[in-house]
């Protein structure tokens, strides 16, 4: 390659925090096309210290890089980038401020504190003038976190949903396609890497969460943080929600949706507001999200001037989620070399987070119930009561009880579940086997 004439300026040197399933193949990366991102860059990209727990563990890299001393090789004059595969908010959170603070530039796939601290980590960025990259954070390789800061930065925005969490899309399309069970797939997950250190985050939706949190804040110019989220998991959903979602065309994904919401004050001003959520939902087998499984991960954005775009591939891994933390690398490197920045922080729009009980869904409501004349009527009565219109009913009789399922036009979530509390109070309503929302088709 003829590319060594055009490498003049002084070495970028890079320390990286974590070498576990990204960090081993960033490694790996960086030392396999070295002279190629060189010349991209136009300089070298040097590694000059790994910090880990246990650099016995880790024969795959020079014994002399490693350290456990991570404060220190952050610390160090020797080092103009830090780049974390660490994970958690402490003690993750005090070295990249440490790292920013010093001026050196940071690239992180750190979801969780991104979703809890970027205002701060952007603070520390904004004062020494240095760079805070986070693209791998938020559906792994997808290129996804550049459009909406870069791109899309002449457009408004209204929505983002889309399946942002590998692990729990991994073990529902096994549920759906396969009929395999939670846990064993659970542990699929961890073995090829996409599950996080504690798997309790992905399905218990928290992973998506802070994505969520990362993706509203950018795509609506407002800070939102994981807290605001609201967040539902995959934990509660059986095979025979599937079955259910079946028989009416329909398959179960985990959704992360992030809305600009339009509303009238009560002076007649129009408002704006952001909702964000994550929640298991029923979906058609024609949407495009349907056919998105294992752990790929697919997110439409939806633009005033540029209407719908959809993002799609890998969304866990190491190898993939490492692409996206060289992409990072090479930016701030980039940036470096001229003495440019990357773009900052924009929180300027600053909308007010709606809660949950505000937001409009259908809902797909499956019960046990007692076969016989009145009771169809009466369950219909308190939804009416409730001003919860529903779309379609379908029941299937089992000898002295029947499967009632229910499925509403949009209503706001409060409606829905004072709707739900009072129908599971009905003498001749056994069980309420399930509550789910549906998304992707028309109100
Ligand atoms: P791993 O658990 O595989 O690796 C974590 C690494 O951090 C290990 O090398 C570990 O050292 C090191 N480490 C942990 N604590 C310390 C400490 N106190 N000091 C020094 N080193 C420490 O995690 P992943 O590689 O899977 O994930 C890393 C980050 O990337 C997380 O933020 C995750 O959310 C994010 N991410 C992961 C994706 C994936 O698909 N795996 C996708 C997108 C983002 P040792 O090996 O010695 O124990
Ligand atoms: N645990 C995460 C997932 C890794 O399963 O999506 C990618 O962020």
């Amino acid at each position: 390659m003829n590319s060594a004439a055009s490498v003049t300026a002084k070495p970028i040197r890079v320390a990286l925090l974590g070498c576990g399933t990204v960090g081993t193949q960033i490694v790996r990366l960086l030392t396999e096309q070295a002279d190629e991102l060189a010349a991209r860059v136009g300089t070298r990209v040097e590694l000059v210290g790994i910090a880990v727990r246990r650099p016995n563990k880790h024969r795959e890299v020079p014994a002399e890089l490693l350290t456990t001393d991570a404060a220190g090789l952050v610390a160090s004059p020797d080092v103009d980038v830090v780049v974390e595969v660490i994970g958690g908010i402490e003690p993750t959170r005090t070295w990249l401020l440490a790292a920013l603070t010093a001026g050196k530039s940071v690239v992180t796939a750190n979801k969780a504190l991104l979703a809890e601290h970027a205002g701060e980590l952007f603070e520390a960025a904004d004062a020494s003038g240095a760079d805070l990259y986070f693209e791998a954070a938020v559906a792994g390789a997808i290129p996804l976190l550049r459009p909406l800061r870069e791109s899309l930065a002449g457009d408004r925005i209204t929505r983002v949903m889309g399946i942002v969490n590998g692990t729990t899309n991994f073990i529902l399309s096994a549920m759906d396609e396969t009929g395999a069970g939670y846990a064993e797939t659970l542990d699929e997950a961890s073995r090829l890497g996409y599950a996080e250190a504690d798997p309790t985050a992905d399905v218990d939706g928290f992973d998506a969460a802070s994505k969520a949190a990362i993706l509203a804040s950018l795509a609506f110019h407002t800070r939102v943080t994981a807290g605001d989220v609201y967040r539902e998991g995959i934990s509660a959903v059986t095979s025979a929600d599937f079955a259910a979602a079946r028989a009416l065309g329909r398959t179960i994904k985990l959704l992360a949706i992030c809305e600009r919401v339009f509303t009238t004050g009560e002076d007649g001003a129009p408002e704006e507001s952001v909702a964000v959520r994550v929640h298991p939902a029923m979906i058609p087998r024609s949407h495009p999200l349907a056919g998105v499984s294992g752990a790929f991960n697919a997110v439409f954005v939806e633009a005033e001037a540029a209407g719908q775009l959809m993002f799609y591939g890998q969304g866990a891994g190491g190898a993939p989620t490492a692409s996206a933390v060289l992409g990072d690398l090479v930016a701030v490197a980039r940036n470096r070399v001229v003495g440019g920045r990357g773009p900052r922080e924009s929180a300027y729009a600053d909308l007010a987070v709606r809660p949950i009980a505000q937001a409009s869904t259908r809902y797909h409501i499956s019960l046990d119930v007692a076969d016989r004349a009145g009771v169809l009527a009466a369950v219909a009565a308190e939804f009416a009561q409730h001003e919860v219109s529903i779309a379609a009913v379908r029941q299937e009789g089992r000898a002295t009880d029947a499967s009632l399922v229910i499925v509403t036009h949009s209503a706001p979530d409060a409606a829905l579940r004072s709707t739900v509390d009072k129908v599971a109070g009905l003498p001749f309503v056994h069980d309420v086997v399930s509550v789910m929302r549906v998304e992707g088709e028309d109100s």
